[in-house]
């Protein structure tokens, strides 16, 4: 059975004592996962080892927001997956809208670092998703189903069955506007069906596919409810430790 999880993404939020609150207020809501059931924290680079420290009682998990498509070597101010891995740092997000945009990360570069995550033994989590033109011309299937081809199918029935992908709508992302159950639900059976059509319907059924975009905790349920839904990658409301901790409880 695939993993319903809830991911909170922070951004280049929080100081580091903020953000030690944060998870003290959701750890103290000691919520009950079911064995089917994930909690992980995309936290900054400079707080993944307090924050492991803190959630590994619980059994959640801790995520960095990015790695370089490098070894190792001169690329000042990157961090390489090999570093993660030797802080025991177990997931990796890749390919967030905003590294897309703004850093100029394309479909090469990520598969680049797919690999490299999956070669140290961390769990990626790949995003994907349109921006507004797209959606508004109709062809966010296309565009996301090019971004799964480019990065993710050079890989291995195996190794793709260890990634963890996130649809994020560039429209919905910070903007208070939430893709609707049905559009969720929707584009999430299409990006499976693109698995499928590749690697056969049981490997597709393995995998993770959640929901990013203005999730909180008066939606989180409703949009979890849907069939290929697995939970969801949260910014804004994962800043709240009440907000999360309902967004956690939302879960399947
Ligand atoms: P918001 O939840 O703030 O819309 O951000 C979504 C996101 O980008 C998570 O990675």
């Amino acid at each position: 059975m695939r993993k319903q999880i809830a991911a909170a993404n922070w951004k280049m939020n929080l100081t580091y004592q903020q953000g030690e609150q944060l998870l003290d207020d959701i750890l103290a809501a000691n919520i009950e996962l079911k064995d089917n059931q994930e909690v992980i924290f995309g936290v900054p680079f400079p707080y993944l080892t307090m924050a492991e420290g803190k959630v590994k009682a619980k059994n959640y998990h801790v995520s960095a927001q990015n790695c370089y498509n490098q070894k190792s070597g001169a690329y000042t101010g990157e961090v390489s997956v090999e570093m993660l891995k030797s802080i025991g740092v177990k997931h990796c997000i890749i390919g967030h809208s905003e590294r897309r945009e703004y850093f100029g990360e394309s479909n090469l570069m990520l598969s680049e670092k797919l690999d490299l995550l999956l070669g140290g033994g961390l769990t990626p989590i790949f995003c994907c998703g349109e921006p507004l033109s797209i959606r508004e011309a109709g062809t966010q299937n296309e565009y996301v189903e090019k971004q799964l081809e480019e990065s993710l199918f050079h890989l291995s029935a195996d190794d793709l069955k260890k990634i963890i992908i996130a649809y994020e709508p560039i429209w919905a992302i910070g903007t208070g506007k939430t893709a609707t159950t049905e559009q969720a639900q929707e584009i999430h059976a299409y990006l499976r069906s693109v698995l499928a059509k590749k690697y056969g319907q049981e490997v597709a059924d393995e995998i993770s596919i959640l929901y990013g975009g203005s999730v909180k905790a008066t939606n989180a349920k409703e949009l979890f409810s849907c069939a290929d839904v697995d939970g969801g990658l949260v910014g804004g409301a994962s800043l709240v430790a009440a907000d999360f901790v309902e967004i956690i409880k939302g879960l399947n």
